[in-house]
């Protein structure tokens, strides 16, 4: 085989494994989490959560993404913590989301806000 042949053919292969790799493991910069029609309330704008920060700073997905499993797609939260589950997206989210800095706080450790209107601003 010719040197070129083979070294498109790698090429290939190459930028093909990094389509799948991204499939798989792209993940957001930075995104709002806002999901009106999802709560009772509709008093909050959307949160701004800087993903790639997070998951750099935390290095564990499974710190958020608590339900997955190496290799697998990233699941919404919101497909199970809906209006009616038994975690409730709202209650979901402020778990994780304020437990954390709460939690990092209290254990004098640099983290993100706690306050409402810090994650949130009222609309
Ligand atoms: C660490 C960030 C964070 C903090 C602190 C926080 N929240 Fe939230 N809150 C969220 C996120 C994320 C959502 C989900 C937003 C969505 O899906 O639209 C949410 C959703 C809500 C909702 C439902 C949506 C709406 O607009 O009505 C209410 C009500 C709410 N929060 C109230 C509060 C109150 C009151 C406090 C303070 C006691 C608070 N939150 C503190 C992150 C936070
Ligand atoms: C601090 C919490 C947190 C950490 C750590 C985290 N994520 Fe996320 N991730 C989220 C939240 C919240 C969303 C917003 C979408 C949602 O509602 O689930 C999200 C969204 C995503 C999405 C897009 C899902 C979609 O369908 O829109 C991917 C992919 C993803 N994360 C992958 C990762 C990977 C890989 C890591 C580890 C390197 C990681 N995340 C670490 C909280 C986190
Ligand atoms: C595949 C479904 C699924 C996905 C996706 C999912 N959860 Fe959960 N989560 C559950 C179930 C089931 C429980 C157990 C409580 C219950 O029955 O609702 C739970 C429990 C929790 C708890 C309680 C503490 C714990 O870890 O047991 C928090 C906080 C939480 N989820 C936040 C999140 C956040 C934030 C995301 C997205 C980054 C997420 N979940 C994605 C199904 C899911
Ligand atoms: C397991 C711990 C943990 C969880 C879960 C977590 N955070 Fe944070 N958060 C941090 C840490 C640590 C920082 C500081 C990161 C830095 O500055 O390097 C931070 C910083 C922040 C900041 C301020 C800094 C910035 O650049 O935006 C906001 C806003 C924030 N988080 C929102 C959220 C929201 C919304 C969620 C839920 C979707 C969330 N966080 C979940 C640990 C956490």
């Amino acid at each position: 085989m010719d040197k070129k042949f083979i070294s498109i053919v790698a090429a290939i292969m190459f930028f093909g494994s990094l389509l799948v790799l991204q499939g798989v493991f792209s993940q957001p910069d930075s995104i709002t989490i806002d999901n009106p029609g999802l709560y009772a309330t509709d008093k909050y704008q959307g949160a701004p959560f800087a993903h790639k920060k997070h998951a750099d700073a935390l290095k564990d997905c499974k710190k958020c993404h608590h339900t997955w499993k190496e290799g697998a797609k990233v699941k919404k939260c919101v497909d199970c913590h809906t209006k009616d589950s038994k975690l409730t997206a709202k209650k979901a989210f402020h778990a994780n989301c304020r437990g954390c800095h709460r939690a990092m706080k209290k254990a004098g450790k640099p983290t993100g806000p706690t306050p409402c209107t810090k994650c949130h601003p009222k609309k």
